[in-house]
């Protein structure tokens, strides 16, 4: 058994070049997904898994990501004077999520890897959780938990699988894997980052969720920069998972639940109508619309 996972990181120094001009000077982490930013998604989700010590790796633009989760006094007043309450309410929830968010800045985004690399001195010697804002996680699941339960029961580096069209693999990191006593996890023993469809060896891609053990650190220390000249997480989990040795293995649990994909600009267009579609006070005017307006498609 090892200590149960206390603190999340969240990566958000990338220069999100796929959403240019939009991120020239907003972090892509904080373009609105419906009507609130993709960082506060990923931090509710930490925070409802347990996890209310938020470490975030921040890059250019940081005061935006700073300033949505601080209080801003002088709209709360103007809210109340006005009395309406349940725009006063959103605003707070953003800011009241947690107290302990930390901040840290990368200086050069030099890969996902070294993002990671920088939570060193924050995480210390226990495992910890790992989030993207590319990836949202529906709120009715319970993936982050789950992960953070294999982590404390194998003793084990745990990333997130989900399957995926063989045609879409090539966009992702594919595991190579060995099944497990449990249907929902997989050992993995090998990774191909963004494979051709006919090499990948399986359709099992890996999603924006890692529950890591602090010996990650010396691994990423050590790792050169790879792809597109950065240090990339892949690299350092391909060498756990090769030997078990390092820090017991890689482990994949596979998630089966509600995603949404806001990486690009495609995917990020199909969240928010699926997000919004969902809602009680957006979906009901939304749907009728959307049939009408996909009927008239040809
Ligand atoms: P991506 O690979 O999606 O890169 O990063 P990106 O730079 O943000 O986006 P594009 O491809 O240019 O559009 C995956 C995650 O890692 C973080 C990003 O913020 C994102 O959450 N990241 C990436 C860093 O924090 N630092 C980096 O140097 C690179």
């Amino acid at each position: 058994m090892t200590a149960r996972v206390r603190k999340a990181v969240i990566p958000a120094a990338g220069l999100g070049t796929r959403f240019l001009p939009a991120t020239k000077a907003l972090p892509k982490e904080m373009l609105p997904v419906v009507d609130k930013p993709a960082i506060q998604y990923v931090v509710e989700e930490s925070v409802s898994a347990g996890l209310s010590d938020v470490l975030m790796i921040i890059g250019r633009n940081k005061n935006a990501i700073s300033n949505h989760f601080d209080r801003v006094t002088e709209l709360e007043l103007n809210l109340q004077k006005k009395g309406d309450t349940q725009k006063l309410e959103r605003v707070v929830k953003s800011q009241e999520l947690t107290e302990d968010i930390y901040y840290l800045r990368q200086g050069d985004p030099k890969g996902l890897g070294h993002a990671v690399l920088r939570a060193r001195a924050h995480i210390n010697n226990e495992p910890f959780a790992v989030l993207l804002g590319d990836d949202l996680i529906d709120a009715r699941e319970s993936l982050l938990t789950t992960m953070i339960d294999e982590q404390e029961k194998r003793d084990a580096t745990i990333v997130a699988l989900m399957e995926v069209d063989p045609d879409q693999i090539h966009l992702y990191g594919a595991a190579q894997v060995e099944e497990t006593d449990d249907p929902d996890v997989v050992k993995v023993t090998g990774l191909v980052e963004k494979p051709a469809k006919e090499d990948a060896p399986s359709n099992l891609a890996i999603i924006g969720r890692y529950v890591l053990k602090p010996e990650v650190f010396d691994v990423l220390e050590r790792t050169e920069p790879g792809k597109g000249g950065e240090i990339q997480l892949t690299d350092a989990l391909e060498e756990l998972a090769a030997d078990d040795s390092i820090a017991g293995g890689v482990y994949g649990v596979i998630f089966r639940g509600r995603r949404y994909d806001t990486g690009d600009r495609l995917d990020y267009i199909k969240a928010i109508v699926q997000l919004a579609l969902d809602r009680e006070d957006l979906g009901p005017g939304l749907r009728p619309w959307l049939k009408d307006f996909v009927g008239d498609l040809d």
